[in-house]
């Protein structure tokens, strides 16, 4: 049987999912706002935040960048915090991550008002999503659900392969999944046999941060593969934890790297800032 791989266009599916939310916000009597704190010069949470920005620039929301110092204490990060919390005009708090490692990223994201938590990362926010009450769910597997929605990609009774853990991807992920009827199994790095889990699944979610990590010889024939994965390759260039390439004619779909499920990240962003402002 030969397959043809459909490679799943997140640009396109994110530029749809923008312009939905931009008018919903011009419906509005006003601006949802989006403060994002930027610690430090990692060059990746850099470019990462000037996306978030300029997209929220052309949804016609309001933001605000605020920077501090590599050096800055936990004390400066939580009085920025405390004060967005109770800033009327911002909406939506986002904490670029990760943060200097003289930081502790729990406690500052436990000190985050829940209801402008658009990262979905506060233990309210997942605790709901746990529970199967989900309030703010964070934007990377929100954006993974939303293209396999679309895809038209059958969850339940499938078997889906989590790999990777995070508390920012994997873990939500695999709850997200669960609940839309999968049968739900999480990998990481260190699984042992990695490939007798993945000859398994229906459903591949990679997110385990390691290039080409995943390989077409290790899917079941016709799986949907989602490629959560930014990394640099040997050579410098941008690709994702799936060696793609390797899956055309075995995945029956594929999110390609850049392109695919990045841009739903940004997208599912100013939608939880949206709700965050109408909570
Ligand atoms: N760093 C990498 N991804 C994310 C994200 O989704 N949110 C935040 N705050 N930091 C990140």
């Amino acid at each position: 049987m030969t397959i043809t791989t459909q490679l799943i266009d997140g640009k396109a599916v994110a530029a749809q999912l923008r312009a939905e939310v931009k008018t919903q916000a011009a419906a509005l009597s006003f601006k949802p706002g989006l403060a994002v704190v930027l610690v430090g010069e990692d060059p990746a949470s850099q470019v990462y935040v000037s996306h978030k920005i300029k997209a929220c620039e052309e949804a016609g929301f309001d933001s605000r960048l605020i920077r501090l110092p590599a050096d800055a204490t936990q004390a400066d990060l939580l009085a920025q915090v405390a004060a967005l919390n109770v800033d009327a005009a911002m909406h939506g708090i986002l904490v670029q991550m990760p943060l200097p490692k003289h930081m502790d990223a729990q406690a500052v994201i436990a000190a985050i008002n829940p209801n402008k938590d658009v990262d979905g990362f506060h233990v309210a926010n997942a605790g709901a999503l746990m529970t199967g009450a989900p309030r703010l769910v964070p934007c990377t597997p929100l954006g993974v659900m939303k293209l396999l929605e679309i895809a038209g990609v059958q969850l339940r009774g499938a078997h889906a392969v989590v790999v990777g853990a995070s508390n920012i991807v994997g873990k939500p992920q695999a709850l997200l999944l669960q609940a839309a009827g999968a049968t739900v199994t999480i990998c990481n790095s260190k699984t042992r046999d990695l490939q007798a889990h993945l000859k398994m699944a229906d459903v591949v979610v990679a997110a385990v941060g390691r290039p080409n990590f995943i390989t077409g010889s290790m899917l079941k024939a016709g799986a949907v593969v989602m490629d959560v994965g930014i990394n640099r390759n040997e050579l410098g260039k941008l690709c994702g934890d799936v060696d793609t390439a390797s899956c055309m004619g075995i995945a029956s779909a594929i999110t390609p790297v850049p392109g695919g499920v990045g841009p739903m990240t940004i997208a599912l962003l100013l939608a939880n800032t949206l709700k965050a402002a109408t909570l």
